[in-house]
């Protein structure tokens, strides 16, 4: 079984719930790093207990949630390793994997309905990524150190 971990804050509360029990649905051992109400909490805190819950091996990949996705992705791709994708649409979704071998789907809570959010969800679980050229971008990517 599968252990994957699933994160937001106070603005992906609700899809964070909701996406959680699709997952139990499907077999997968989940761990969930908050946040546990509707209560406001500050992003890069939950951002970073998912990362390093994937850097030390334990989870290979994660579900991060915040009201547009765009603070969590900013934080979570601070940690090199990480590729944190927010995706908007099944397109999205797929190409994150295909190309960016994703790690890390962000999703906005504020912004997606259920239905397309656990569409994405799915969809990329399902996609393998494709190597070849893309591995060669990414493994650019991760020899970026600007200043
Ligand atoms: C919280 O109000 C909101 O700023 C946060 O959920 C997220 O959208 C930040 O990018």
């Amino acid at each position: 079984m599968e252990k994957i971990i699933i994160g937001s804050d106070h603005g992906g509360y609700e899809l964070k719930e909701i996406l959680k029990s699709e997952l139990l649905k499907f077999d997968f051992e989940v761990i969930d790093a908050g946040c546990p109400s509707k209560a406001s909490v500050h992003f890069p805190e939950i951002g970073e207990k998912v990362v390093r819950e994937i850097l030390s091996g334990s989870c290979k990949r994660g579900i991060l949630i915040c009201g547009t996705g765009i603070g969590m992705s900013i934080a979570a791709n601070r940690f090199k390793g990480i590729r944190a994708t927010l995706c908007h649409d099944h397109l999205t979704a797929e190409l994150s994997r295909q190309h960016n071998n994703s790690n890390i789907l962000v999703l906005g809570g504020r912004l997606l309905g259920d239905v397309c959010a656990i569409d994405i969800m799915q969809t990329w679980l399902n996609t393998e990524f494709q190597g070849g050229r893309h591995q060669i971008r990414l493994d650019m990517v991760d020899q970026c150190n600007f200043e």
